[in-house]
């Protein structure tokens, strides 16, 4: 796994084929860099399209959930991985807690994992406490569980990056203070390591309200492998800005 830091947006429900302008503007920006690796996760509606569009590409584009069965079923309105993979997609948010709201359960989580890997997808597992989890000091916990009923040692780990997304820190604008963050973070990554029993630690990003102006103080964060970004990914600026004030 590379060693360049993460910057990945999360378009959530938000894009139509006039959004290109924003990814090729970041495309544009992400020439050559050396220090980074960018991923945008749209819609799946978007995937084929902006494949094709871009004709040299500095960004990978990626999907945002799936339905856990391997190829094709009786299942209305639904895509699975092996149809993402078909798009272009090389990466995959799962186990967002959006998604989890909504009825994801962490074996339901498990199973679409299995067969995202089947399809050599990247994965970007989230994971995170909720408010009333924090309140009664509960996030280790949780973290431990989500991780443990969703990944197996015997899984290719170097294709499974872990988000560390606050559930209410989710487009609230409110974010942890860094010493907090530091402390999960490192707990994550000692967590896994010792689980999988892996030679390195894993790639830990966080997720929750950031922004181009709270990345300067994130970026002080030296245990974080990278941003998984929601709302200011949907302006090309933002994200942009995001990067360069990352590095300032
Ligand atoms: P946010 O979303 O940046 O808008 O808080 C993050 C996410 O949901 O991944």
């Amino acid at each position: 796994m590379t060693n360049k830091k993460y910057f990945i947006g999360n378009w959530k429900m938000f894009g139509d084929f006039n959004s290109f302008k924003i990814i090729k503007k970041i495309n544009q920006f992400c020439t050559n860099s050396k220090k980074y690796k960018v991923v945008l996760c749209v819609p799946n509606t978007l995937i084929h399209f902006f494949n094709k569009k871009l004709k040299f590409k500095n960004i990978y584009l990626g999907a945002q959930n799936c339905h856990h069965a391997d190829t094709y079923g009786a299942y209305t309105g639904s895509v699975s991985a092996y149809m993402l993979k078909k798009t272009g997609a090389e990466y995959i948010i799962l186990g967002h807690s959006e998604n989890r709201q909504s009825g994801d359960t962490n074996s339901i989580i498990k199973k679409k994992i299995e067969s995202s890997l089947k399809q050599k997808l990247n994965i970007i597992f989230c994971i995170g406490e909720n408010l009333a989890e924090r309140r009664n000091k509960k996030t280790l916990i949780v973290l431990r569980k989500q991780i443990k009923y969703c990944i197996e040692k015997k899984y290719n780990l170097n294709k499974i990056i872990i988000a560390y997304e606050p559930v209410w820190s989710i487009g609230t604008n409110k974010i942890l203070k860094n010493k907090e963050l530091e402390k999960i973070i490192r707990f994550i990554k000692k967590e896994y390591r010792d689980k999988f029993k892996t030679k390195s630690f894993p790639k830990v990003l966080y997720g929750g309200s950031v922004n181009q102006k709270n990345i300067s103080q994130l970026s002080l964060v030296r245990e974080l492998d990278g941003f998984l970004i929601g709302g200011a990914s949907q302006s090309s600026k933002k994200f942009i800005d995001i990067i360069k004030n990352y590095y300032k």
